[in-house]
């Protein structure tokens, strides 16, 4: 059996058979940072399918998945390594009679008293090499910004007390961002690029299929084209945010626990908290009930 990545075609099936369902053109990027070597930047509004994409990956192509999940504030120690305090005190302590202090210093500085995060792990993982997940990438900092800048483009770290560390194998590099802010231009160009948008209504119908398949066939028609209408214009302007795939999976199973047959404005306003989760974008539904409702 050919490996499951070895043309795009083979990739695509393979995500569809771990539930991931991708248009081409992202499975083309994804093929493309394989065999590049290049991290991948996934950017889209929420719950398009970005932390899922590199979760499916890492199942289809049997590699370890390493996730860090960025935050403002967040420090090199949670995303690289930090040493083990405690345990060097306790070697420091039981060390202090016998030998002198720099050969204690000498002991307590090695690979085995460091705590490793998921950047140095995914440095460390054997060939062929981890997925690598750097999540939200824009809830970080500058400085993270501009310390992920050396380690994409090198893939290694200097550990003052160790040495440099270098990739095993280059991790398959993901990073994702719901674009609240814009990213560093120099980040930017050292990743391939992908906007991932909201789905077109077969991919989505054949999401909510397989992950709600208790769903009867009318209803989870209706339930992607309600919602498909939602993020349309005109009325995607009446909303902050529109629902993201997620959203149309958690909605279609809430229709299925309330025995809903057919979509009508009360059950709709009813769960309208699975689709919006801004109290300004659940009243902004009602106005608009009917004519999201009228058959096209
Ligand atoms: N292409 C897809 N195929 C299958 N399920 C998807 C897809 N995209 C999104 N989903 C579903 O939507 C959920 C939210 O996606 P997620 O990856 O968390 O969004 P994001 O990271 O872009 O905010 C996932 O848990 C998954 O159930
Ligand atoms: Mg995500």
């Amino acid at each position: 059996m050919p490996a499951p990545h070895s043309t795009i075609d083979d990739l695509t099936r393979a995500l569809e058979g771990a539930g991931y369902h991708a248009p081409r053109q992202l499975v083309t990027a994804v093929f493309l940072a394989m065999r590049l070597q290049r991290p991948l930047l996934l950017e889209g509004e929420p719950g398009v399918g970005k932390t899922e994409l590199a979760k499916a990956l890492a199942q289809v192509l049997g590699r370890p998945l390493l996730r860090l999940q960025c935050y403002d504030g967040m420090e090199q120690r949670e995303a690289l390594y930090e040493w083990n305090h405690a345990a060097q005190l306790l070697r420091m302590r039981a060390a202090q009679a016998s030998a002198a202090p720099d050969e204690i210093e000498r002991e307590i500085y090695q690979a085995r008293y460091l705590i490793r995060r998921p950047l140095l792990q995914a440095l460390e993982a054997p060939a062929p090499g981890a997925v690598l997940l750097i999540d939200e990438v824009d809830r970080a900092d500058e400085p993270f910004e501009a310390f992920l800048l050396e380690y994409l483009g090198e893939y290694q770290v200097s550990i003052p007390e160790l040495g440099t560390v270098r990739a095993v194998a280059a991790p398959l590099t993901l990073l994702t961002s719901n674009r609240t802010r814009d990213l560093n231009d120099a980040v930017k160009r050292r990743c391939l690029y992908q906007w991932l948008d909201y789905p077109e209504r077969e991919r989505e119908l054949a999401i909510v299929r397989s992950q709600v398949p208790e769903a009867s066939a009318a209803l989870t028609e209706q339930v992607t084209q309600f919602v498909s209408r939602l993020r349309s214009q005109p009325f995607a302007n009446a909303f902050q945010r529109s629902p993201g795939i997620a959203e149309s999976v958690e909605w279609a199973k809430a229709l299925v626990a309330l025995d809903t047959l057919t979509l009508d404005p009360e059950v709709i306003q009813d769960t309208a908290g699975i689709l919006f989760k801004q109290r300004e974008d659940v009243a902004a539904l009602q106005p608009l009930m009917d004519q999201l409702l009228e058959v096209q």
